[in-house]
């Protein structure tokens, strides 16, 4: 599986108004089918990586047209090739309130259900995901505000298939396995799938075996649920190496927070993944 880190954002995508940069998309698109791999897209609604004629929109007629247009030029493109798209990325502040973008101010809340919306419209066949981060635990401001605002478009009929965990945590941080646990069960009470879409654990640098451990046990403890919950199963990772890791840059003395090592050499983890993934009970179906 992959997913376009940036490569789909609307700076990179559509960088002015007119021009519509595809070719990066559609290689990587082509690389994913000739090498049995599906596409994840990411992402159209966002507060960050927008073209500058997007965070300066004013009217909200403006607004819904230029967000409809993406969200149908994109999708009716790839239609049939990218199986998921995270519609919208990180609507809420960590207290559960929506956050203030440049779509909340043209346009009111209301600008979630326009997206989804239109994505359904552009692709009738693709998983349609509201995608954030601290968003996994039922029992937070934020899990649980991310949850009742799916639930809430869901009871109107709004459609949204999936609720993305980006699962971007914190290796000395405890592991609350059953508020996950939990978040993903009642998304299930309500016929939606979760994906895990940006997994990384980051270490406070220097890093110590005991931290190294804590990390190892995170790693496991999502893995066993993707493996055996059966709304959940995708254990997307956001990079796969510390050689080219975007955690150094935005947390100042944290990193080795991905799989693979500096010299891109798999961390012992790897290998307890690999075990829990063959040992799935869903794989032996
Ligand atoms: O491509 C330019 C390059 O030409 C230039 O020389 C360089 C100098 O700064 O910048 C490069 O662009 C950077 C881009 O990543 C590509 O590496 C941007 O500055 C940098 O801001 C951008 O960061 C991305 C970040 O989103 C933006 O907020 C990260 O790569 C990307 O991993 C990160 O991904 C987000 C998810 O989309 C949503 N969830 C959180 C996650 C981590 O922040």
């Amino acid at each position: 599986l992959i997913v376009p880190e940036n490569t789909m954002k609307w700076k990179n995508i559509r960088p002015t108004k007119t021009f519509w940069n595809w070719s990066d998309m559609d290689n990587m698109v082509d690389f994913a089918e000739k090498n049995g791999m599906v596409i994840r897209g990411h992402t159209f609604v966002w507060h960050q990586q927008n073209a500058p004629y997007v965070d300066s929109l004013k009217t909200k007629d403006e607004a819904v047209a230029m967000l409809t247009e993406q969200i149908t030029m994109v999708m009716e493109r790839y239609k049939g090739r990218v199986f998921e798209y995270d519609v919208a990325n990180e609507v809420l502040n960590e207290d559960g309130t929506l956050r203030d973008t440049v779509w909340l101010r043209t346009i009111g809340p209301e600008y979630i259900d326009i997206a989804f919306k239109a994505a359904r419209a552009a692709d009738p066949k693709a998983r349609l995901v509201l995608n954030d981060y601290s968003n996994e635990y039922a029992g937070t401001a934020k899990g649980d505000a991310f949850y009742e605002l799916c639930k809430d478009m869901k009871n109107r009929g709004i459609p949204i298939d999936g609720a993305g965990l980006q699962l971007h945590l914190v290796a000395e941080h405890t592991f609350n396995r059953e508020g996950l646990l939990a978040q993903i069960r009642r998304f299930a009470e309500l016929g939606m799938f979760v994906t895990f879409t940006e997994i990384d654990v980051r270490i406070a640098m220097p890093s110590s075996p005991e931290k190294e451990a804590q990390q190892t046990e995170i790693f496991k403890g999502l893995m066993e649920i993707a493996a055996t919950e059966p709304n959940t199963g995708h254990f997307v990772v956001w990079g796969y190496t510390d050689a080219k890791s975007w955690i150094p840059g935005t947390f100042p003395g944290y990193g080795s927070a991905h799989l693979f090592d500096k010299a891109s050499q798999p961390k012992p983890v790897f290998e307890d993944l690999k075990k829990i993934l063959a040992d799935s009970p869903k794989r032996k179906k």
